[in-house]
């Protein structure tokens, strides 16, 4: 007799166990494994049409991508959606995945009169009504865009295979199952199998489809590397609930550059674009006091000035405090311990705090600069020049190394009015000759240079 067979499943990394384990050995999470019953295994369907193919005579059909009228998504997009293609819009609870998608459904066919069929908006978590209510807010008629409130499967395929929507959203995939295993909706098994689902349907009909996946306490989509691999672009909203600045980042596209973001502020009607972000970061900068500088930094391929914060004061504890907000802490212990070393500057009995305005988090390394004049500046109660940006990776010995993108950095300051930039002395000589002649290039060698030129001392 055919046999169940029982396996455990760790509910964030998906790893299995035939025993039950208090911590799953694959990503550590404690009390995540879950029995899951296997009565059979699935039979993958074969495709008669997949024989192989010379690459060379695979042809495209010119208008392949479907640009989707926001022009900050189809840039996080690569460009515009890509028939067939899966993406995952993940993100907290209330950031505007919701709110996205069904702006992005109305504005898709304002973009492209010539769809032929309507859009499919599957919500699992909110009603018609609820969902009219929220259109109504965003100004939305909604006449393209036919609504269901389902979460099994088989019925939402039901509905697929009868209307053929252009374009299908799926809100949430953590809400929908299917009737093949038994486990609970949100599970990983059922994750799985249904993107897997809808990935086969995809290809299979080239139809783009949209999954909104829910971000679980720890800051990862439920089953992450289970749904990572089998989308082709997973897209997260990150943002502060207390700051209107929502950003959408990509951190995976088969389609496109990854870290490529966009730039929303939620408002009263709904998401609103923001075009030009650097001004926006810089909106509320205070002029003339110590602890802060302006630093350019790339995003993907696209130059954002963003405004660094510090604030050094005297500890009063045994072991100084170092706080960050939007940088890693651990870079910035880094090059704390340059300063010391390098320049002398007696950061050991110091708090310090850092964070950049606006909720941005950065991780490149051409940041450093600003990190370190950042850090002098407050420590020294000298304000940086007006008008000065700063970009350049500091190395351990305190000396200054070239980073990417020199020139786009430079060309947004200029376009913000800056008048001066400090850079590493290495970019320099490699600069484009038709660079604004109007803008101060200042090279610097090591950190002590750095901070001299930037604090005018
Ligand atoms: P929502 O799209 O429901 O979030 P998610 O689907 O990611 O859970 O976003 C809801 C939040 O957005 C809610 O806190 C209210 C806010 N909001 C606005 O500020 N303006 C608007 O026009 C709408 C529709 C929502
Ligand atoms: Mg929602």
């Amino acid at each position: 007799m055919h046999k169940v067979k029982t396996i455990f499943e760790c509910q964030s990394c998906g790893a299995t166990s035939p025993k039950w384990l208090g911590k799953c050995p694959d990503c550590g999470a404690w009390n995540s494994l879950t029995e899951e019953k296997q009565d059979r295994i699935k039979a993958i369907k074969k495709d008669s049409s997949s024989a192989p193919q010379s690459l060379a005579t695979i042809t495209l059909e010119s208008e392949d991508r479907l640009s989707t009228g926001i022009e900050e998504l189809d840039r996080v997009l690569g460009g515009g959606i890509v028939a067939g293609s899966l993406i995952l819009i993940g993100g907290d609870p209330g950031i505007g995945k919701s709110t996205l998608v069904l702006q992005m459904l109305s504005s898709l066919f304002v973009q492209n009169p010539g769809l032929k069929n309507h859009a499919l908006y599957v919500s699992g978590e909110e009603s018609l009504k609820q969902i009219r209510l929220r259109a109504n807010r965003l100004n939305i008629s909604g006449q393209s865009v036919s609504v269901l409130s389902e979460t099994c499967m088989e019925n939402i395929f039901d509905h697929i295979k009868r209307m053929k929507p252009s374009v299908i959203v799926i809100d949430s995939i953590q809400t929908v199952f299917t009737q093949e295993i038994p486990s609970a909706p949100g599970s990983v098994g059922q994750v799985r199998e249904c993107a897997l689902k809808l990935m086969l349907f995809a290809k299979g009909s080239e139809t783009p489809v949209f999954l909104v996946g829910h971000v679980t306490k720890e800051g990862a989509i439920a089953g992450p590397r289970v749904l990572e691999h089998i989308v082709d672009t997973v897209l997260y909203f990150e943002g502060d609930r207390g700051h209107a600045y929502r950003i959408l980042r990509a951190v995976k596209n088969r389609f496109g550059s990854t870290n490529e973001i966009g730039v929303f502020e939620m408002r009263d009607g709904g998401l609103a674009e923001i075009t030009n972000p650097s001004e926006l970061f810089l909106s509320e900068r205070p002029l003339s006091v110590s602890g802060t500088t302006v630093v350019s930094t790339v995003e993907g391929t696209r130059p954002i000035m963003v405004e660094l914060q510090a604030l050094v004061s005297q500890s009063t504890f045994g072991v100084p405090r170092r706080t960050t907000i939007g940088v890693d802490v651990n870079r910035v212990n880094l090059l704390i311990a340059v300063l010391e070393k390098t320049v002398g500057l007696h950061l050991g009995g110091m708090d310090v705090f850092l964070n950049v305005v606006g909720g941005l988090r950065i991780t490149e390394p051409a940041f450093d600069l600003g990190i370190i004049t950042t850090i002098a500046s407050s420590f020294r109660e000298l304000p940086i020049r007006q008008h000065v940006f700063v970009f350049g990776e500091v190395g351990l010995s305190g000396e200054i190394r070239g980073v990417s993108h020199a020139e786009a950095r430079i060309r947004e300051g200029a376009k913000i009015g800056f008048k001066e930039a400090i850079l590493p002395f290495s970019n320099l000589g490699r600069l484009n000759a038709n660079i604004k002649p109007e803008i101060k290039l200042t090279g610097v060698r090591d950190i002590d240079e750095a901070i001299k030129a930037a604090l005018d001392i």
